[in-house]
């Protein structure tokens, strides 16, 4: 057997969901509507969030299961709307309840809540008021994670402020958060990213102060790019995308200040956001304890042409990179991808962590990483998913060989714990440990059914790693 490095006592082995996704009960108990939930446009054929995998009334026998899996800690995210239901207006008892009892049920199992504060779901009644566009928002935002701590800082240790902000800003329509392409659109795009920097500067100072033990950091989607040859041109874009891809928003989070590669792209065209008096300060007061990242394949780059063929068409438009003038996004040969189109590379799994921990020291929780595939329901109630067990068996070897590479690793939560519904995809793209026995629009019963990968992964948390020929 190879030796792999062992990962750090009290590894923080979970799985990860969001609440548009997985909980349904979208209008239940006051909660108000949030942008997904306002959301058209949906691709034809796939359904909407309004039951979603009904997690909102089933969640005490979906812990159990997690508790059965044997999660040490479970990734989940509030929907604001349920707090706040218009974003800054009243509380709704209701809705903060909830989570109360989603919390202890998880605390009464053993498993560490792993809180996601923002992810995806901006109440619709702030959107109609300019959503991020407004610095209103960042108050709005300031106030409910003062209500969040107040509510769970006694029983929540993990908190992560906005999920893949960078996602939302690179391609917001794919997720129903952002739309038009034009250089005034751009530009607005890049305030509101500012605005979504101060909003989680502050909630990161707000954490300190006023949970001394508690941890907070952001949750980006963070992937090294690889340029697609040795061509110095293509390094040079490779670089480029990964400072507007990736430094833009991790410097900021940690530094407090504006990666210079990515703020000459902004400036150079004219997009760079205006600075209020006192924004620099607020982004400085901001520091994470950590910095959670969601991983799911590399993108490979080369030298722009300068023409609309600079943006690659990949099959779907987030896997879709490229902007003309500054990189071409390409295939990478060596990869294989899944049924979706998307890239699989567990060594750049590795290499993305040895990258991020190089560049910042701060230690690293894994918040997603999974395999989106048509799972089959088999007529004797099992759904053989070796493929997902290939796919996470190959990224937990790569984490643990950049565990001995000297990465300091906290947790590795994969999307997704149970089945839910994908950002973009539907109902049948399926990523969880547990089925749910649902289509598009035929709810079924909604039964829950353990995967194969369900039993494979409560033994690789049993034996904290995976075993190697
Ligand atoms: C991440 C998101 O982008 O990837 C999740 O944080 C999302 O919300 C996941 O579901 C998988 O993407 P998709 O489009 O396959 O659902």
């Amino acid at each position: 057997m190879t030796h792999l490095p062992p990962l750090r006592p009290g590894f923080l082995w979970g799985a990860s969901t969001s609440a548009y996704q997985v909980e349904g009960g979208w209008d239940a108990d006051g909660k108000g509507p949030s942008v997904q939930d306002a959301r058209t446009g949906l691709p034809e054929g796939t359904t909407d969030f309004r039951v979603a995998s009904d997690h909102y009334h089933r969640y005490r026998e979906d812990v159990a299961l997690l508790a059965e899996l044997g999660l040490k800690a479970y990734r989940f995210s509030i929907a604001w709307t349920r707090v706040v239901p218009d974003g800054d207006g009243p509380e709704n008892p209701d809705g903060i309840a909830f989570y109360h009892r989603l919390i202890d049920e998880l605390l009464a199992h053993g498993i560490e809540p792993i809180v996601t504060m923002y992810h995806f779901d901006l109440p619709q009644a702030l959107q109609e008021k300019g959503g991020w566009s407004s610095r209103a928002t960042v108050d709005a935002f300031a106030r409910y994670a003062g209500i969040l701590f107040r509510e769970y800082g006694s029983k929540v240790r993990y908190w992560l402020t906005i999920n893949e902000q960078n996602m939302m800003i690179l391609h917001g329509s794919a997720m129903g958060v952002a739309g038009e392409d034009t250089i005034e659109a751009k530009r607005d795009l890049y305030q509101q990213n500012h605005h979504m920097l101060l909003a989680q500067a502050r909630a990161m100072a707000l954490c300190h102060e006023t949970l001394p033990h508690a941890k907070i950091g952001p949750a980006p989607n963070i992937v090294s790019i690889y340029p697609a040859s040795s061509a110095p041109e293509d390094v040079l874009a490779a670089d480029d995308f990964s400072a507007i891809r990736n430094w833009l928003y991790l410097d900021v989070a940690v530094h407090g200040r504006y990666n210079p590669t990515a703020w000459a792209y902004l400036t150079k065209r004219g997009i760079q956001p205006v600075f209020a008096e006192g924004d620099q300060s607020v982004l400085a007061s901001g520091r994470p304890d950590f910095i959670a990242l969601n991983y799911y394949a590399t993108h490979t780059v080369a030298a722009p042409s300068g023409g609309s063929e600079d943006v690659n068409d990949m099959g779907d438009e987030l896997f879709t990179v490229g902007e003309a003038g500054v990189y071409r996004g390409v295939p990478n040969p060596h990869l294989k991808a899944t049924d979706f189109g998307a890239e699989i590379d567990p060594a750049g799994f590795r290499i993305t962590l040895r990258e991020v921990y190089g560049r910042y020291r701060l230690p690293l929780l894994i918040t997603e990483n999974g395999l989106g595939a048509y799972d089959v329901l088999e007529a004797d109630g099992t759904v053989h998913d070796g493929y997902r067990i290939d796919y996470l068996a190959e990224h937990i070897r790569h984490l643990q060989l950049a565990a001995g590479d000297g990465v300091d690793v906290l947790g590795y939560c994969p999307w997704s714990a149970i089945d839910l519904v994908s950002t973009h995809q539907g109902a049948s793209k399926r990523y969880g440990f547990v089925y749910v026995d649902r289509d598009e629009f035929d709810l079924k019963e909604l039964a829950r059914v353990r995967k194969d990968s369900f039993f494979w992964y409560r033994d690789v948390i049993a034996r904290n790693g995976v075993r190697v020929p």
